[in-house]
C-alpha cells in the first residue's frame, strides 16, 4: 500500500500497489517537467501579485522551482518513485526544497487545468521544433533541386513512364507538400493558443486570480473562455496528431520513391553509406533502411491519432482519467515525425542522383508521344485525331522495337503529311521538356523560377 497521495485526508487506506502502478504516468509525463515548472512559476507569480499568497512565499516557490529545474536538467535530482505523475513529483520535490511554502503553490489550481496547460506548452515547443525540421528538409531538397534543375527524368503516372520531366521539378513537388505540412501545423497551433490554467478542476475558482496575467506571462494569445472546455478539450492534441499523420503520409511517399529509385532496376539514386545498411549475409546488398523505416513508422503515427481519437470518443465533460492516455501518443507522434524529418534530410543530403540513368529511362517508354500529338495539333489537326496518329506511331515502334527518336521523316510522313523536319525538336525528352513553359510546368525556365522563389522563402529560417 502506498499512502502518500495528496487526497490522504479523506482515505483510511493507501492505494494498492498494483493500482498505483496501473495509474501512475510519471514514466511518460516526466517528459513534460519543463512545461510543468514553467506553468507553476507563472501561477505562483500571479498568486503573489494578486495577494493570494504572500510575496515571500511566492518568491520562495519561484526560486525553488528554478533551482529544481536546473537540478533535474543536470541530472542531479531524480523523480520520487512514489509520485503518481509529473505534477505530484514536482510539488513533492518543491516542498522538500522550500518547506511548507511549497504547499501553497496548488492554491486556486487543480491538476486538471495544470495538465492542460502543460500539454499546450509542450505542443507549442514541439511545433516549433518540427517546423524547423521541415524547413531543413526543404532546404536539402531545394539544394538537390537546384543541382538537378536540368536533369531529365521520366515523369510517371500509374508508375508507367508518362512524360519527361526534370528531377528538380519532381523534388520541388515535395517542397510544396512540406510547406502545406508546415502551415497545417502552425494553423492548429493558432487554435491551441489559449490558456487553460485558472479553470481549476472544472468550474473555476473563488480566489481572485488573474488569468490574463498568467496568459501573458506564458505567452498565450488569450485565455480559454470556458472553464469546462478548458479542462476537457483535447482536440488540439488530435489536430496535432492529424497534422503529424498527414505529414508522415507525405514523407512516406518520398521514402517510397527513394526505396524504388535505389533498386538495381531503377538506379536513380545512390544513398550515402552513412544512411544505408548492408546485409549480414548478402555482401552485395546496400539497403535503404532509413527510407523504409520512415515509411514503416507512418503506421505508428496513424496509430497515435486513432488511439487518442478512440480515447476521447464518448467522454462526458469535463476531465476524465481516460485522458491521461493522451500523452503517450502525443509525445510519440511528435518524436516519430521529427526524427523522420531529420533522417530524411540527412539521407537526401548524403545521396547522389544518377542523371544518366534517369536520362536513359526518359528516352525509353515513348514518353514523348504526347509531343507528337501536340505537334500535329499545332499543324491544325484536332487533338483526338492527333492522339490517334501518335498512338499508331507508337504501335509501329513497339512492333519493330524502335524508339520514337529513331524514326525518319519519310516514315513519320506515312502517318501524317503534316510532319516536317522540326518534329525532331520534340522527340527527344530534353527538347520536349524545354517546350513545357506553362506556369508551374516542368521546363527548365519554370524550374529555375520555382527555385528562385523557394530560395527567398527558406533561406536563413
Ligand atoms: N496525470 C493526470 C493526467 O495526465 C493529471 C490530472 C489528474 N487529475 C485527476 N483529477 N486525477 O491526466
Amino acid at each position: 500500500m502506498t499512502n502518500s497521495q495528496p487526497w490522504g485526508g479523506r482515505f483510511r487506506e493507501g492505494l494498492a500497489e498494483v493500482a498505483f502502478r496501473f495509474s501512475a504516468s510519471l514514466d511518460v509525463d516526466g517528459r513534460l517537467f519543463r512545461q510543468d515548472i514553467a506553468g507553476s512559476i507563472a501561477h505562483a507569480q500571479m498568486l503573489a501579485d494578486c495577494g493570494i499568497i504572500s510575496a515571500e512565499d511566492g518568491a520562495a516557490i519561484i526560486q525553488g522551482l528554478i533551482e529544481l529545474r536546473a537540478d533535474i536538467e543536470a541530472g542531479n535530482v531524480g523523480f520520487p518513485a512514489d509520485a503518481e505523475d509529473i505534477h505530484m513529483a514536482v510539488e513533492k520535490l518543491l516542498i522538500e526544497r522550500v518547506g511548507p511554502a511549497g504547499g501553497r503553490l496548488h492554491t486556486a489550481r487543480s491538476r486538471n487545468d495544470q495538465v492542460a496547460v502543460d500539454i499546450k506548452l509542450y505542443l507549442r515547443q514541439r511545433v516549433e521544433g518540427i517546423v524547423a525540421s521541415i524547413r531543413q528538409l526543404q532546404r536539402v531538397l531545394l539544394r538537390q533541386a537546384e543541382l538537378h534543375a536540368a536533369t531529365v527524368m521520366p515523369g510517371y503516372t500509374h508508375l508507367q513512364r508518362a512524360q519527361p520531366v526534370l528531377l528538380g521539378h519532381h523534388l520541388l513537388a515535395y517542397l510544396q507538400m512540406l510547406e502545406r505540412d508546415r502551415t497545417r501545423l502552425l494553423d492548429c497551433q493558432r487554435r491551441a493558443d489559449t490558456l487553460p490554467l485558472g479553470a481549476a478542476a472544472l468550474a473555476g475558482t473563488s480566489f481572485p486570480i488573474d488569468r490574463h496575467a498568467v496568459a501573458a506571462s506564458l505567452g498565450f494569445a488569450g485565455i480559454a473562455e470556458n472553464s469546462m472546455d478548458a479542462v476537457s478539450a483535447r482536440d488540439h492534441v488530435l489536430e496535432f496528431l492529424a497534422a503529424c499523420s498527414i505529414g508522415m503520409s507525405n514523407l512516406s511517399r518520398l521514402a517510397e520513391e527513394v526505396v524504388l529509385w535505389a533498386t538495381t532496376e531503377f538506379q536513380f539514386i545512390q544513398i550515402g553509406d552513412a544512411f544505408s545498411t548492408g546485409s549480414s549475409i548478402m555482401p552485395q546488398k546496400k539497403n535503404p533502411d532509413m527510407a523504409e523505416l520512415v515509411r514503416g513508422k507512418t503506421g505508428r503515427v496513424y496509430g497515435a491519432l486513432i488511439s487518442l481519437l478512440t480515447t476521447m470518443k464518448g467522454l462526458p465533460l469535463s476531465y476524465n482519467r481516460d485522458m491521461q492516455e493522451d500523452k503517450l501518443p502525443m509525445i510519440d507522434g511528435a518524436d516519430t515525425w521529427e526524427d523522420s524529418l531529420v533522417v530524411m534530410a540527412g539521407m537526401l543530403d548524403n545521396s547522389t542522383f544518377n542523371a544518366s540513368a534517369m536520362a536513359a529511362a526518359a528516352g525509353g517508354g515513348f514518353s514523348t508521344a504526347t509531343e507528337i500529338a501536340d505537334y500535329l495539333v499545332r499543324c491544325g489537326i484536332p487533338f483526338r485525331d492527333a492522339h490517334g496518329v501518335a498512338g499508331a506511331i507508337v504501335g509501329y515502334c513497339v512492333e519493330r522495337n524502335l524508339t520514337l527518336a529513331e524514326l525518319d521523316l519519310p516514315t513519320l510522313q506515312k502517318f501524317s503529311s503534316a510532319f516536317a523536319s522540326d518534329i525532331f525538336n520534340y522527340l527527344d525528352p530534353a527538347s520536349a521538356v524545354e517546350q513545357r513553359r506553362s506556369a508551374g510546368a516542368a521546363s527548365p525556365q519554370e524550374v529555375a523560377r520555382q527555385v528562385r522563389w523557394w530560395k527567398s522563402v527558406v533561406s536563413g529560417q
